[in-house]
């Protein structure tokens, strides 16, 4: 196991150097164009330690195969699709993402494609794999501990250039899932770095316009009430992801969006709230029965009083009728 596990560490090593390498040629123009029209330099495609996957179907292939990976070994590296004539390069064409575990080792990589009509999709990751468990990675997260770790805090972005652009406006605790939403898993390897028992840092995202990526992390934290007391939400009025956004306004625009995060418990109740009239009984009923769980889901004693006082506000409601409710909630949940 220790030794397959070595050698899928070796494959994806080498699988990095031909990639880092292949970004200086010529063929890779439009990869190098591309980062330069995003805001990146020659310098910051290095410090991240981009490369570009070159078109034919066999270059990595070629190269492992050279250094003794057996086709079985090569399988389990993900780094390889199949065919009727067997195993060819699965990235071609791509600008390339090392993804990186906490030691530094490089364990997968997302590779985007550099012309709207390429087939396939924006996109393409490493499947999963011994080394590469989707659940479980974060990219970002061996340049990002350390300040994850000092800071006690975490942002969460949505793609690889936005990690980029986050740390080089500052926010040196930036990263991002790969192609998934941001779940339990992530979580426990969250805690882990920020705090023993979940109570203290906080973890911060932001989403661009659309609402699947908001969704998703109210979904993760129903699960874990305590954590969502430090959790919060970065949102962009004008739905540029951090990377547009440090493009076209600058890397304070980046430091001011996320400064200007609210809690995601107030995020949580005031987006459900949407959904119900509030200038009738009806309306105010079903949306205190919506909230009521998610406030019975504060477990900071100072807080929760705090966010009963808040809905009853939202919701022109008698402070005391929330507080019941939300107290059955909590008997509900216990
Ligand atoms: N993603 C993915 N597969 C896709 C589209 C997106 O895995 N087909 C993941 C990528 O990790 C991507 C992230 O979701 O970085 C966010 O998606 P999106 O906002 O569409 O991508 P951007 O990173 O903003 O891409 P770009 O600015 O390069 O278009
Ligand atoms: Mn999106
Ligand atoms: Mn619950
Ligand atoms: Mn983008
Ligand atoms: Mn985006």
């Amino acid at each position: 196991e220790v030794g397959r596990r070595r050698r899928l560490i070796e494959a994806n090593k080498i699988a990095d150097e031909l990639f880092v390498k292949a970004l200086g040629s010529a063929e890779a123009q439009t990869a190098r164009d591309f980062l330069t029209e995003r805001g990146f330099t020659a310098e910051h495609a290095r410090q991240f330690g981009l490369g570009y996957a070159p078109q034919g179907w066999s270059h990595l292939l070629d190269a492992l195969r050279k250094r003794g990976f057996r086709d079985e070994e090569l399988r389990a590296t993900g780094l390889f699709s199949e065919g009727q004539r067997g195993l060819y390069d699965r990235f071609r064409g791509r600008l390339v993402w090392p993804i990186r575990d906490m030691t530094g080792n490089t364990i997968g990589f997302g590779a985007r494609k550099l012309y709207e009509d390429d087939p396939g999709p924006k996109y393409l990751n490493t499947p999963e794999t011994a080394l590469y468990k989707k659940s479980q990675v974060l990219y970002g997260i061996d340049f990002a501990k350390r300040t994850i770790a000092k800071q006690r805090q975490l942002v969460v972005v949505e793609g690889y250039t936005d990690v980029m652009a986050a740390h080089l406006a500052g926010i040196g605790t930036a990263v991002a899932t790969c192609g998934t939403a941001f779940g339990t898993e992530h979580i426990k390897i969250v805690r882990r770095l920020i705090s023993d028992d979940g109570t203290g840092g906080e973890v911060i995202f932001t989403f661009d316009g659309d609402e699947a990526g908001q969704k998703a992390a109210l979904k993760a934290f129903e699960e874990d009430h305590r954590f969502l007391a430090k959790t919060y939400v970065a949102v962009e009025p004008s739905g540029m992801d951090p990377c547009d956004l440090r493009r076209h306004k600058g890397d304070e625009a980046v430091r001011a969006l996320i400064s200007s995060r609210r809690p995601l418990f107030e995020f949580a109740i005031r987006s459900g709230l949407k959904d119900y009239d509030l200038d009738t009984v009806e309306g105010r009923a079903g949306a205190l029965r919506h909230a009521a769980p998610i406030v019975a889901g504060i477990k900071d004693s100072v807080l929760r009083p705090g966010y009963e006082r808040e809905l009853a506000g939202w919701l022109g409601m008698d402070p005391n009728v929330v507080h019941r409710a939300v107290a059955q909630a909590s008997r509900r949940q216990a």
